[in-house]
């Protein structure tokens, strides 16, 4: 049988990892869809740029989105640019022509998902994302099929590779939060834009992704409390590990009576649960359903060749007999607003470091103020020696409400005994 002919916009990381995978794996994707996969036009931005990896012979490298999504033979376009401009603009053209999209741009499906799923169910074409979410890890299958018929009742997962990596060397290496992220930007992992890693933005995407697949629900973007790592220090890391814990970026949601509580932090985990035992570029998602019970998937979340795994997933999909799309995994039911628990009632564990003047009366103030927001003290510690005039004290907390952390927070920051801002993680 001919080969499905395909057009690849992207020739970057992901790019040339599907590149790599169709080639190596070309008799066995031929033996499992009875046919072969081949590319036949390669967009990039740039013609003139030196590539270490080249589309194979016969593979036409162009500029022009339109050798793409104005192709009758390419019944299939793969998105892998990234971005929200170019990508969305020819993605909404090669669905409007009828061809299958596939793509790995979460950001692009957490801004603008309900419009482009809404399109192509209007116009009976697959758009598919598995790579777009957790990187190898078949995480939007899971949740689309194998565990469709569950109510999901709690979620929580490392979606980000770049930020797992940077935690785990601080934590295991002792590397500088910079050294570890030009690491993994070396390693292809980060974004064009890397603080949408290490601000928590990547994974707040996918955390949006995620919801829709899980309930049917879209969770704005801008509705989501998002907090990154970039205050994460060798310090907190230190007095985690003595505590028990490590620390991990997390994102998460739970059904709390029928509203979904959500959000992006960085939290202290035990270091006997799997998730704390997540390593470099690595992801993991936890979820526990109410049939399936528990779950955990665990697996490569950033790179070459584990995302271009994912895409090909989606590919072979597309290819086989009978494909009949199903995109949002609640077949033409329109994604509706979710019904959102607002963010400042969540409640958690609390790790609140304080820089503040070594003085008399200070931890005691500090104390007076979590007893003021209700917040009881479970462990305290404070670091630093006889010499020095400014110390961290460490508190972790028994569980509180989001206000009421944010609360001590603002009002520890204004006191005249602190000498930098408070820095709050969640414990899980
Ligand atoms: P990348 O290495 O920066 O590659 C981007 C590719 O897209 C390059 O080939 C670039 O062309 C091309 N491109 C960008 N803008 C373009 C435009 N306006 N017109 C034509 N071509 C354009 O990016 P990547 O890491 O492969 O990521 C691609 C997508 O996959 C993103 O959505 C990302 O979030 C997602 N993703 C990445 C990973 C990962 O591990 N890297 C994992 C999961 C998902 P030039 O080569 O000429 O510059
Ligand atoms: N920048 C992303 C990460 C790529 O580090 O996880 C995978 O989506």
């Amino acid at each position: 049988m001919e080969a499905v002919r395909i057009g690849l916009a992207g020739f970057g990381t992901v790019g040339s990892g599907l590149a790599r995978v169709l080639e190596e794996n070309g008799d066995w994707i031929e033996r499992r869809i009875g046919r072969r996969i081949a590319i036949k036009t390669v967009l990039v931005r740039d013609l003139t740029k030196r590539r270490s990896f080249l589309p194979g012979p016969g593979v036409a490298l162009t500029d022009d989105p339109s050798a793409l999504a104005d192709d009758p033979e390419i019944p299939i376009v793969v998105e892998l640019m990234g971005g929200v401009g170019a990508a969305k603009e020819l993605i909404e053209r090669s669905l409007r022509a009828g061809k299958h999209v596939v793509t790995a741009n979460k950001h692009l499906l957490a801004e603008h998902g309900p419009e482009l799923f809404a399109l192509a169910e209007e116009k009976g074409v697959g758009l598919l994302y598995e790579a777009g979410v957790a990187g190898g890890i078949p995480i939007v299958q899971t949740l689309k099929d194998s565990l469709s018929g569950n109510r999901i009742e709690k979620l929580v997962g490392i979606l980000n590779g770049t930020a797992n990596y940077i935690l785990s060397e601080m934590t295991t290496n002792g590397l500088e939060f910079e050294t570890a992220l030009t690491q993994a930007q070396a390693l292809g992992y980060a974004e064009a834009d890397p603080t949408f890693d290490i601000e928590g933005v990547d994974t707040a995407h996918k955390l949006v992704v995620l919801i829709r697949l899980a309930y049917g629900r879209d969770y704005p973007l801008k509705a989501l409390p998002v907090r990154g790592i970039t205050s994460v220090t060798q310090q907190d890391i230190e007095v985690a590990r003595e505590f028990g814990y490590r620390i991990k970026l997390l994102a998460q949601v739970r059904d709390v009576d029928g509203r979904l509580e959500a959000g992006v932090f960085p939290a202290l985990v035990k270091h006997t649960f799997l998730l704390a035992r997540v390593g470099g570029n690595y992801n993991a998602v936890r979820l526990e359903g109410n049939a399936v019970g528990p779950i955990m998937l665990h697996g490569q979340g950033a790179g070459a060749l584990p995302t271009g795994s994912a895409v090909l997933a989606d590919l072979m999909t597309l290819c086989r007999e009978g494909f009949r799309p199903d995109n949002t995994g609640f077949g033409p039911a329109p994604v509706t607003p979710a019904d959102i628990l607002p963010p400042e009632l969540a409640v958690s564990r609390y790790y609140f470091r304080f820089t503040v003047a070594d003085r008399p009366g200070v931890m005691a103030a500090i104390a007076q103020t979590m007893a003021d927001h209700n917040i009881s003290i479970a462990q305290a510690v404070q670091k630093g020696d006889e010499s020095a005039a400014d110390v961290p004290i460490v508190f972790l907390t028994h569980a509180a409400q989001a206000k009421a952390a944010d609360a001590v927070a603002a009002e520890i920051d204004a006191m005249s005994f602190t000498r930098k801002p408070t820095v709050l993680f969640r414990i899980l």
